[in-house]
């Protein structure tokens, strides 16, 4: 006799109950609930097979079995490459680049044997056109657009590839379930029925994933916690940078990201994480940023312009508005300049984004630069600016200044420290600053 366990899923919002419910406690949704079986013998004599392994054996399995990439910034951040059975989500904006990556990474493989990708939003057809357009070669990756997750894994079994990508995830169904493709219940079992396909034969799965307008793959983080490996593809429309970032990794490192140029032969990996432009005009300064394990020096960019009567504006890109208010709140009472009657506009290069505060010290002159319309020079600041006008330390400081260093930057100004090496200037206050502008 077969035994089964039935409890009830939300099919909104992924909230799971043993008891039927009305109205989802979670999401509030009403008539939500999908009654789900899961077959309680099968799970035991798949509970039987499992084997004892000794830790000692079991630690040397995963490494020596990491496929690389061959993309030497992707293989950092997924830890040194892909592990055997590993399933990695990649979630991203429509049109961002993730089938993109999916086919060159397919290319790069193929060279350990086939590859199959599974497409389940674009023909065969238009496979084969970016294929020629990304000059890929065509050895060894295998495509089809079958849909239907039983008989696909089928499929893979057939053919024993090296690698599998589901091209998207929201696009793959199961017959065993109800519920549209790309439903929440769907999205579930689909993931799941793959994930225990990848841990049984050892065969790595790529998934990509729409995001919806909360940056959450549809079905709330709903298979985040089923993969491995989370990793999430942004990028602005209007510029070409891209930037892989791991959300979470069981295998790796997280918060570590690779950045990508989108050209119309592909992506291209960038690997000095420099994403500066000569110039020496007045607003532009250097910062780093610090991403994950690695500092990137960006160029922040500010026009002050002249009084105004009107009520003054703060317009910033990249960086968080509220940011530029405090800032230049900062500046106007501890410096005393009028700065509060100016419009100040606040740009970071490549549409990068700041979060680190570490990268204040670079805004704070970046405005008075433009405010003096007066070149700083060839220089990184890095330092975070308190509200009494203290320039404060930030982590990681050692690997800015020798990224810096690196990229050939010899005047780098930081917050006071015990560091010492030459072109170094440490401040403790905007008003150091000030004094430095002032006299250099
Ligand atoms: N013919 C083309 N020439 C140059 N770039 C193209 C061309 N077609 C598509 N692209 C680029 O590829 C992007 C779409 O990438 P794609 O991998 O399909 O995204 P996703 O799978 O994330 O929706 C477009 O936004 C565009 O930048
Ligand atoms: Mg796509």
């Amino acid at each position: 006799m077969t035994k089964k366990k039935t409890f009830y899923v939300c099919d909104n919002c992924g909230y799971e109950s043993p008891k039927w419910f009305g109205k989802c406690p979670v999401c509030s949704e009403w008539n939500t609930a999908k009654e789900i079986k899961i077959d309680e013998s099968n799970r035991k004599a798949n509970e039987q097979h499992s084997a004892v392994l000794l830790l000692d054996d079991a630690s040397k399995i995963e490494n020596n079995k990491r496929l690389s990439t061959q993309y030497e910034e992707l293989d950092t951040l997924l830890g040194g490459g892909i592990v055997s059975g590993q399933v990695i989500l990649l979630g991203g904006e429509p049109g961002v680049g993730k089938s993109t990556l999916a086919l060159q990474l397919s290319e790069k493989l193929s060279s350990f044997g086939s590859v199959l990708y599974v497409s389940g939003e674009e023909s065969v057809a238009q496979i084969g056109l970016r294929s020629n357009r990304l000059n890929i070669s065509k050895k060894n990756i295998y495509v089809t657009t079958e849909n239907e997750i039983g008989s696909l894994l089928m499929t893979v079994r057939k053919h024993n590839p090296v690698f599998v990508i589901f091209d998207s995830v929201q696009t793959i169904y199961s017959n065993s379930v109800d519920g549209v493709p790309g439903g929440v219940l769907q999205i579930r079992t689909v993931v799941e029925k793959i994930r225990r396909f990848s841990k049984d034969s050892g065969i790595p799965t790529l998934l990509i994933a729409h995001v919806n307008k909360e940056g959450n793959i549809a079905g709330p983080k709903l298979v985040e916690h089923i993969v491995d490996t989370v990793i999430y593809f942004e990028g602005e429309k209007t510029t070409d940078l891209r930037i892989l970032r791991v959300l979470k990794n069981r295998f790796g490192p997280s918060g570590e990201i690779a950045v990508f140029q989108m050209l119309s032969s592909g992506l291209k990996e960038l690997k000095d994480m420099i994403f500066v432009e000569d110039s020496n005009m007045p607003g532009n300064v250097v910062a780093s940023l610090f991403e994950g394990t690695r500092p990137i020096l960006i160029q922040v960019q500010s026009l002050v312009s002249r009084d105004r009567i009107a009520t003054a504006r703060r317009i910033s890109h990249g960086i968080d508005v509220r940011k530029i208010i405090i800032l230049a709140a900062v500046i106007s009472k501890h410096l005393n300049l009028p700065i509060d009657s100016h419009d100040i506009y606040v740009n970071v290069s490549g549409g990068l984004k700041i979060t680190d505060p570490a990268c204040d010290l670079a805004i704070a002159s970046s405005i008075l630069s433009s405010l003096f319309n007066r070149f700083l020079g060839e220089m990184v600041l890095i330092g975070e600016v308190g509200l009494d006008g203290s320039v404060r330390k930030v982590p990681n400081l050692k690997k800015r200044i020798e990224n810096a260093k690196k990229a050939g930057y010899e005047k780098i100004i930081i917050p006071y420290d015990n560091i010492n090496s030459e072109g170094i200037i440490k401040i403790k206050t905007l008003k150091d600053l000030y004094n430095f502008i002032i006299e250099d």
